[in-house]
């Protein structure tokens, strides 16, 4: 059974770590993000896009989370990342995803209240869990792109309203981060996180973690951050080792072969975010 994220989230909320949320794309970055935090003794959330649900079939990835749920000992679960359209939530909620973003940021402050109210119904009368965004965090997450002059920070006394209005159980910051790599050292708003924490009690989100000082993760989880997300980190070794594989090995064609570097370097990667995270031996 897929669990929700409510109890991982406060657990590291009153603990003072923050829970990794890595984005997987198939089996094979499942497998090694599981096994990494298993390892770890770390709970871990393993997100997917909607482009990752389109390319393995939904039914498919979340029977493989499930899966892996079972046959680990740490909290494991699976989270939809960036999801728009309450369309393409019903599906993965239906087969058992108990943990859901709804990325209504682009729309007006009413409307996004709107969009999420809908969803949070919705997942909560399954005993699941809903994060959404207020603000608009930058850069490039597949189909998902926020140029810098559409990019804006989350405004403190909106997002309590925020909050207050839609019901959800944790909210996404946009205080400086951004999605993808950084062209330069990125710096956060730091007081705008504390100002966040000092009047909203939900466990806050940190997008776009890939690229970020490891510094600047710290200091996020100090200030109240309770989960991170990392994609492009992952994607970036992963095909890598491939490249570097078949560079070596021109001939071959056996993908359990080239994958298998591959799956190491996320396993490494993994292990690297989970201490900057502080959730090791939380599970
Ligand atoms: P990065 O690709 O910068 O790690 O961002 C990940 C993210 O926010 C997924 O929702
Ligand atoms: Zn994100
Ligand atoms: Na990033």
């Amino acid at each position: 059974m897929l669990i929700s994220t409510k109890q991982m989230l406060l657990d590291a909320q009153i603990n003072g770590y923050a829970v990794p949320a890595f984005n997987i794309h198939n089996l094979e970055t499942a497998l090694s993000v599981a096994r990494a935090a298993e390892e770890m003794k770390s709970p871990v959330i393993l997100a997917a896009t909607p482009g990752t649900l389109k390319f393995n079939g939904s039914h498919y990835i979340v029977a493989i989370v499930k899966e892996l749920a079972k046959n680990y000992s740490i909290p494991i679960t699976f989270h939809l990342d960036h999801h728009e359209a309450f369309e393409d939530i019903k599906l993965p909620v239906d087969l058992g995803c108990k943990s859901v973003m709804i990325d209504a940021s682009h729309k007006s402050f009413e409307k996004n209240i709107m969009s999420v109210r809908e969803v949070v119904e919705y997942v909560h009368a399954v005993g699941g869990t809903v994060e959404a965004e207020l603000g608009r965090i930058g850069g490039i997450e597949e189909d998902l792109v926020v140029t810098e002059e559409s990019e804006f920070y989350t405004d403190p006394l909106a997002a309590k309203e925020f909050v207050e209005k839609t019901g959800i159980d944790s909210l996404a910051v946009a205080i400086g981060t951004a999605h993808g790599l950084y062209k330069s050292v990125p710096k956060l708003d730091f007081a705008r996180l504390e100002e966040i924490r000092r009047i909203i009690d939900l466990p806050l989100v940190l997008h776009g973690a890939s690229g970020l000082p490891e510094d600047s993760i710290k200091k996020a989880v100090e200030l109240g951050i309770c989960k991170i997300n990392i994609a492009t980190e992952l994607k970036i070794p992963f095909t890598d080792a491939i490249r570097e594989y078949l560079s070596t090995n021109k001939n071959e064609s056996d993908p359990r072969k080239y994958l298998a570097p591959a799956k190491e370097a996320i396993v490494k990667v993994v292990k690297e975010k989970i201490l900057l995270c502080g959730s090791n031996n939380k599970a």
